[in-house]
């Protein structure tokens, strides 16, 4: 039995940051994020006559060290699921780190939905949300288009995404800047970690969080773009406030970041659309309109030379193919 799926990535327009259990990855909060339509991962699962799985990412081979978390998460499925068959798992990822996005979304996602049909579970959206969540948090939203919600819930079966509107008709697209050059990366797991452990504002992040929440899903329902944009926008930085207030302190962002987003706050004086939104990395994605958005790329283009502009619209939900 051989089967390929694709998921695509999602940015978060409210961020998942920080787990209540490390082990099945049960938020603190909601989130909720727009999923794009330029960046995906497939991913192909076959049963193997084998004890053991076998990976090949971008058409290489992964050795046991590189492999561990996607070795780890075949085992949980199999545990879910009481199976024994094991895998040759073969993953492309159209999902370039030069556009500035983590794989980890759309990885998941996939691998989740390959084994789903290789394995013919038969799972619903909701069960194969919960399956890719339980290999990266942000990887549950993948499974649907458009505005999509992760409920944080408090166990494994109540924590799932659902779609919010999958194909909206609303005007926003986005601009990822990437930073060519950037220093070594923390990854989101130790981040998130680190910043509920030790910034004295994560209880405050959380109750902002299901204010933000609330009032975003009301923009986007009354097609809302400027608070959409606000809300985003703050949102994000108060993400970054976490890591800055930790103990230690660490930041996520490079010079060039800032830079970035004093350049989106001339063009919003300039009167264009342009909102910022950061993950855990230093570059910046803009939330634009489509007819704000060649403006703010040529803008920001001009304004810095070391940087790599890609755009996004917003995309579909999980694909057999
Ligand atoms: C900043 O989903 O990569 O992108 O669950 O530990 O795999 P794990 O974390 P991950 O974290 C994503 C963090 C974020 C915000 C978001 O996508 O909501």
């Amino acid at each position: 039995m051989t089967r390929t799926a694709r998921a695509y990535t999602n940015i978060a327009l409210i961020k998942y940051w920080g787990k209540k259990n490390k082990q099945l990855k049960l938020p603190y909060t909601n989130s909720l994020s727009l999923t794009l339509d330029r960046f995906y991962t497939d991913t192909k699962a076959t049963i193997i006559d084998s004890d053991k799985d076998v990976v090949y990412l971008n058409n290489q081979l992964l050795d046991d060290t590189q492999n561990k978390r996607i070795l780890n998460y075949l085992e949980t499925i199999r545990n879910f699921y009481s199976f024994t068959d094991h895998f040759q798992i073969d993953t492309v990822n159209h999902v370039p780190t030069s556009a500035g996005f983590a794989s980890s979304a759309s990885g998941f996602a996939a691998l989740a939905a390959a084994i789903n049909e290789t394995k013919q579970l038969d799972l619903s959206r909701q069960e194969l949300s919960i399956l890719a969540r339980n290999g990266s948090g942000s990887a549950s939203r993948s499974i649907y288009g458009g505005f999509v919600e992760w409920q944080a819930g408090h166990d494994n079966e109540s924590s799932f995404a659902v779609p919010i509107d999958e194909t909206p008709e609303i005007d926003l697209a986005l601009l990822s800047v990437v930073i060519n050059k950037h220093s070594k990366k923390i990854s989101s797991t130790m981040g998130m970690e680190n910043s509920v452990k030790s910034s004295p504002f994560y209880p405050n992040w959380v109750t902002l969080v299901s204010s933000e929440i609330k009032e975003i899903k009301q923009a986007i329902a009354q097609k809302d773009l400027q608070k959409i944009g606000e809300i985003s926008e703050h949102n994000a930085m108060s993400m970054h406030a976490l890591t800055l207030s930790a103990d230690p302190s660490f930041t996520y962002f490079a010079p060039e970041t800032i830079r970035i987003i004093q350049l989106i706050q001339e063009l919003r004086r300039k009167g264009l659309f342009a909102y910022a939104t950061i993950d855990a990395g230093p570059n910046v994605k803009i939330i634009c309109t489509k007819e704000s958005l060649p403006k703010v790329q040529t803008y920001i283009e001009q304004q810095l030379s070391d940087v790599t502009t890609v755009v996004a619209n917003i995309g579909p939900g999980i694909q057999y193919i």
